[in-house]
């Protein structure tokens, strides 16, 4: 067969997704894997909140079947407290790791970022709409603000406001879930990241979103923002009440 054409080699999706020790991890990671691994020209980035790498997470993407990167960084113990952000530290070593990886590729360097929390549920249309993304491209995202969606307002195919129900105020009022970001524009922006000092939580998209494009700038996606496909589903804390102090089983599971 003749040599494909750049053009016809799809842009790959790079997901960076933060993820931390919990009884739920391996089940969440599970759920996202078998999504990911539906989608072509995936490339996943995985970060743990730890200061390790962990023996599950590491067994759990060997046995995955998905092209992946396996990065760690915990998080101060200073920003471990309910009212700050989240996965700040993750997320940058996430895009530390893109922005090194194309240094030493030649172009055309195709690809489109995508920050992908291990909790939320993600329809494989989302993986199209976003493949396409030239600079910046937003979404609504489902069960997120108070409301049963949330969504960019769109007129004429260009993001003019925000439905939502939360911080209205907010300059890019969309959830981490609600937007996907072109190579291009996050190696031409390389001193974008998400910052700790002086951000509140909802705030963080905004305050990165702000560095690499404007409002008119935005690409509407999901048919001018009107369909839900993606969900901030969150998922529910186990109770283990009922577990041994000391280990009781004759077999160590992984859970
Ligand atoms: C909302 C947004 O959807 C998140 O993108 C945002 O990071 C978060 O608020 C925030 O407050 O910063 P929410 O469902 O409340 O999300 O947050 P989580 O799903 O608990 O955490 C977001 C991501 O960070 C998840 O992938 C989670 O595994 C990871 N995480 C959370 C850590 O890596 N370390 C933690 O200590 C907590
Ligand atoms: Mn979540």
């Amino acid at each position: 067969p003749p040599p494909q054409a750049p053009e016809a080699v799809l842009p790959t999706i790079y997901a960076i997704t933060p993820t931390y020790s919990r009884p739920v991890q391996k089940a969440e990671l599970t759920r996202l894997a078998n999504t990911f691994r539906q989608v072509a020209r995936l490339h996943w980035i995985l970060v743990e909140d730890a200061a390790a790498r962990s023996e599950l997470v590491s067994r759990f993407l060997a046995a995955a079947g998905l092209p992946c990167t396996h990065l760690h960084v915990p998080t101060p113990r200073r920003y471990k407290r309910p009212g700050l952000p989240r996965a700040t530290e993750q997320r940058n070593a996430g895009l530390a790791w893109l922005r090194q990886r194309h240094r030493h590729l030649p172009p055309p360097q195709a690809g489109v970022l995508f920050f992908a929390d291990d909790d939320n549920t993600y329809s494989l249309e989302l993986f199209q709409e976003m493949r396409t993304t030239r600079k910046v491209s937003v979404w609504p995202v489902g069960l997120v603000g108070g409301r049963r969606y949330e969504r960019p307002v769109v007129e004429n195919g260009k993001v003019v406001g925000w439905y939502t129900g939360w911080r209205a105020d907010r300059p890019f009022a969309i959830d981490m879930a609600g937007f996907a970001v072109s190579l291009q524009v996050i190696l031409s922006h390389p001193k974008a990241v998400f910052k700790r000092r002086g951000s509140q939580p909802g705030m963080q998209e905004s305050d990165f979103l702000k560095q690499i494009t404007t409002v008119e700038e935005l690409e509407p996606k999901a048919n001018n923002c009107t369909k839900v496909l993606v969900w901030h589903t969150r998922t529910e804390k186990v109770n283990l009440a009922n577990e041994p102090k000391y280990h009781l089983d004759t077999v160590n599971i992984e859970v």
